[in-house]
């Protein structure tokens, strides 16, 4: 099996199962057009954090790296009335066309795009209610604080997601471990010994490659 198998997929998935949306469509586009890294979520991976997040009844999302706002959107699409999406990015160009996006989306009402390392705009969040969801995919080196940040701004029966905690299969390689690699196998560390908290990782692959996603339930 290769990666083109893995891409014709995904797209027979897509077609099938995620009908052209407009908002979706244009944020995609948007992005190319300003030039950002094409590393949002595939299709139906937005879809399927769209679907866990609506298992999860989630009424407050936070989400760790915006980019142009395509995972963001899927989230935001799963709140009920009155929910509320906090979304962190460094890139004020990235958080730029992430509000537009989300401004044609008609969500700007309930996603707030805060601009700043995440690892000083968490700290605030401790003062507010806790998160129903967090969505972890930012810089991959910090994943380990941004998990321990997530245990504690998620409420008990809480969901937390941590996507390319896999990278090509890299992570059962310590000794070619790059910055990336090695955070996901401190964060996976980290997660083997938290207390309060369950988890496991789904291996992908798809037209972004083979990867995976961490679903923990606090
Ligand atoms: N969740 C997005 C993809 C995010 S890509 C989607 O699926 O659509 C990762 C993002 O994290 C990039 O936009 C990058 O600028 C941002 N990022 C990198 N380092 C960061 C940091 N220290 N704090 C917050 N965001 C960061
Ligand atoms: C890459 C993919 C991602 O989903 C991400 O968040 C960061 C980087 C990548 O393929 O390089
Ligand atoms: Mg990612």
């Amino acid at each position: 099996m290769t990666s083109e198998t893995w891409t014709a997929v995904d797209e027979y998935l897509t077609r099938l199962l995620v009908p052209a949306d407009p908002a979706l469509d244009e944020a995609q586009q948007a992005a190319a057009e300003a030039d950002l890294p094409p590393i949002s979520v595939s299709p139906p991976q937005g879809k399927f954090l769209h679907l866990l997040a609506r298992i999860a009844g989630a009424r407050r999302i936070l989400e760790i790296g915006t980019l142009a706002g395509y995972s963001t959107i899927w989230l935001a699409r799963a709140l009920p009335r009155g929910g509320r999406l906090i979304s962190l990015e460094f890139d004020p160009k990235h958080a730029g066309v992430a509000r537009a996006n989300i401004a044609r989306a008609g969500l700007s009402e309930m996603v707030d795009v805060r601009v700043g390392r995440a690892i000083d705009s968490l700290p605030a969040l401790e003062r507010d209610e806790p998160f129903d969801f967090v969505f972890i995919d930012a810089d991959k080196p910090s994943t380990p604080d941004y998990f321990r940040w997530a245990m504690k701004l998620t409420r008990k029966g809480g969901v937390i997601v941590v996507d390319n905690v896999v990278r090509k299969g890299g992570i059962v390689d310590a000794s070619g471990a790059d910055g990336d690699i090695e955070g996901m196998r401190k964060f996976l560390a980290q997660l083997a010994q938290q207390s309060g908290a369950s988890g496991s990782v789904l291996q992908t692959v798809g037209a972004k490659g083979y990867d995976g996603f961490a679903l923990i339930v606090v």
